[in-house]
């Protein structure tokens, strides 16, 4: 509920932060030329990060699973979107259902983690659910009057399956997916992605808001020659676009490779002719390049903590004979986030240090940013209006 303004805390540093004048402290109607970025309560405010769980993260498509994890009926997996445990299940009848992890008896997870079972059973009182989560028994409740099973069934939650990743999405009056990812649908199938197959997931936690790693994905590639020298010689950086749709937005580099430049072997193999970076509002890039396809889920684990989840494909996965090539395009993404990671980090030191509040963008390069910070400014004005 409170926010500190500045790095050290007293008391009288401590005010509560209004969320209606905090986002007045972004004005989304001027032009990117006049525009400033959000104020920093944005990025280390509690009730802020708050306002973005229920309003952004409990209402926005996620990936949380990928398809292929899912291999006989009875496989399950579980989590949590924002403050929404879910489960996923995969019936007798092949299909994928996901339902709120909520048991009906007095509200434990029903299930945690993830297995294979012919029944959901709650480890609390031992509560059973099929895997339609239809309630198959209650033990013990002789006696009990005006008992409605059927209203005893975990509540469906909304799912869609999209290339290789199952996407939930904890609000029921939520758009379709393809509504804010068609076109990056769109053009992955265009590009070809079909015969990607999943090699590693590697997490990092990393001390910054979940914004100011998305703000630094979608600056226009304004860092790359500065943060990133390994990158910056694979790519053409004349070349690089960006390009902005209604709720998503993609940035594209030809490789310098097809730029003619001169680069070393493994840097061009990995690039091929164009690396593309797509963006779904709010958190979740894809970049595909060369034979590869990672993505970046971004997690929020407080105004100044986020999780990134990196997820590996590649053409042919790793039983095709190119473990080399798979381990030095790894080798090279992890010199990558590193890199991006000591830049998130040292950003939100600045955020935090009360000496700064908004800054401005680059016109001709952040527009992928200044596109993120107006629509998470409409959202949450939406939710303020409906509140
Ligand atoms: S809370 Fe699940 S059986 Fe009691
Ligand atoms: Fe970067």
């Amino acid at each position: 509920m409170w926010y500190l303004r500045g790095g050290q805390a007293s008391l009288e540093d401590m005010v509560p932060l209004d969320l209606r004048s905090a986002l007045a402290g972004f004005d989304p109607t001027l032009p990117i030329e006049r525009a400033s970025t959000p104020p920093a309560s944005w990025f280390v405010s509690t009730e802020f990060a708050e306002l973005e769980q229920r309003e952004i993260f409990e209402r926005s498509w996620q990936p949380v699973a990928r398809v292929d994890e899912f291999v006989a009926p009875g496989d399950y997996s579980s989590g949590c979107l924002g403050r929404n445990p879910w489960v996923v299940t995969l019936g007798q009848d092949g299909e994928l259902r996901a339902f709120h992890n909520t048991c009906r008896h007095k509200g434990r997870e029903v299930v945690q983690g993830a297995g294979r079972a012919d029944e959901l059973v709650c480890g609390y009182h031992a509560w059973s659910y099929d895997l339609e989560g239809c309630l198959r028994k209650a033990p013990r409740m002789a006696g009990i009057e005006e008992f409605d099973r059927e209203a005893m069934s975990l509540p469906a939650m909304s799912l869609e399956v999209w290339g290789p990743w199952i996407f939930l999405n904890p609000d029921p009056l939520a758009p379709p997916l393809a509504a804010s990812a068609g076109p990056l649908i769109d053009l992955l199938d265009r590009r070809g992605w079909r015969g990607l197959k999943f090699v590693e997931r590697i997490t990092w936690d990393i001390k910054s808001n979940w914004k100011v790693v998305v703000d630094n994905y979608l600056d226009g590639g304004y860092h790359i020659p500065h943060m990133h020298p390994s990158l910056d010689a694979q790519l053409d950086m004349d070349s690089y676009r960006t390009e902005i749709f209604e709720s998503s937005s993609v940035q594209s580099s030809r490789s310098a490779e097809a730029a003619d430049r001169r680069i070393d072997y493994e840097a061009g193999k990995r690039i091929g002719e164009e690396a593309l970076y797509l963006w779904l509002f709010p958190n979740f890039m894809l970049n595909r390049y060369g034979s590869c396809l990672d993505t970046n889920l971004v997690i929020p684990q407080g105004p100044d903590r986020c999780r990134v989840i990196y997820d590996f494909f590649f053409e042919g996965g790793s039983s095709e004979a190119e473990p080399d090539f798979i381990e030095q395009s790894m080798i090279q993404s992890d010199i990558t986030q590193r890199e991006d990671i000591a830049i998130c980090e040292s950003v939100q030191v600045g955020l935090s240090s009360g000496s700064y509040d908004r800054g401005r963008y680059a016109p001709q390069v952040e527009m992928g940013e200044y596109h993120f910070h107006r629509l998470l400014a409409a959202r949450l004005a939406a939710a303020l209006d409906r509140s």
